[in-house]
């Protein structure tokens, strides 16, 4: 699909991956709707990138939010080709830990905006893909989701995160098969660590640390690199069903 063509819904998109995305996409000519919590944040990102950009605060667990999002959406440029989906929250918490088990409401929340958040907008940015003349490939949409390395190689305290991770990865290939009719593709990134807003908080010394377990390039990804491999999946009608990982061969113990 080409990116001057498209019209992309980036959900996260006020920050971090989801915001390289979106400068990603807009400088290749494609345009895009934020879906974002952050109002302060999205409405300055799509301010500064123009008429291309659209901003919605959308609570991604929320189907009637998300409804409203597509629609704006919609009215504004008319169709949806693509969407990537960035939207998400990392927690810590063991199993079971000193303060006794895993509080099940911060399982649940992790579930609700990691994976169903996820689910919840592909399925409806899916409804709007296949009113699309297919392109000469026959292709009228394509999604991609983030899961993180977490999937495979989850740590100590990301039970709940990991959960989320490997559905997203689980997900990937029944979906390809549920929208292949449609000639809407699905991909899955898994990235490994990348410096965003989540990073940069914690100092030079953990960032340090966390580069020296990059197989290479040592050093964390960029949001940007993330970006770019979004934008190659758009570009490239072969590639479907399948999880990427991003993440200069790292495998956490
Ligand atoms: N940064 C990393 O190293 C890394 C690694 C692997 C996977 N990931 C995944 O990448 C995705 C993006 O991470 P990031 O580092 O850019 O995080 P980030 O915190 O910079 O951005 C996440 C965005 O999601 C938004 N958001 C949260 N809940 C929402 C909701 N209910 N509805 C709508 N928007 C909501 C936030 O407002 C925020 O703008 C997440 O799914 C994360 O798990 C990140």
């Amino acid at each position: 699909m080409k990116l001057n063509e498209t019209v992309a819904v980036i959900t996260g998109g006020a920050s971090g991956l989801g915001e390289a995305t979106v400068r990603n996409f807009v400088a290749g000519g494609a345009k895009v709707a934020i879906f974002d919590m952050n109002a302060e944040r999205g409405e300055n990102v799509a301010e500064e990138l123009g008429d291309h950009v659209l901003f919605q605060k959308v609570d991604v667990t929320d189907e009637a939010s998300v409804v409203a999002g597509i629609a704006a959406t919609m009215a504004k440029f008319g169709k949806i080709t693509a969407n990537v989906n960035c939207a998400g929250i990392g927690v810590a918490s063991k199993t079971l830990g000193k303060e006794g088990p895993h509080d099940l409401g911060l399982f649940k929340k992790t579930i609700d905006i990691n994976l169903t958040g996820t689910f919840n907008v592909f399925r409806l940015a899916a409804e709007q893909m296949a009113k699309n003349e297919p392109n000469e490939d026959g292709e009228r949409g394509v999604i991609v989701n983030t899961a993180s390395v977490a999937a495979y190689d989850g740590q100590k305290g990301q039970v709940a995160y990991s959960a989320t991770k490997g559905a997203i990865v689980g997900m990937t290939l029944p979906v390809s098969r549920d929208l292949a009719f449609y000639g809407i593709r699905i991909c899955a990134i898994a990235p490994g660590l990348f410096l965003t807003p989540l990073f940069e908080g914690l100092g030079q010394e953990v960032v340090d640390s966390l580069s020296a377990q990059v197989t290479f390039p040592k050093r964390l990804g960029k949001p940007s690199e993330y970006g770019s491999l979004a934008r190659i999946i758009v570009e490239s009608p072969y590639m479907n069903g399948e999880t990427i990982r991003l993440d200069g061969a790292i495998r956490l113990p």
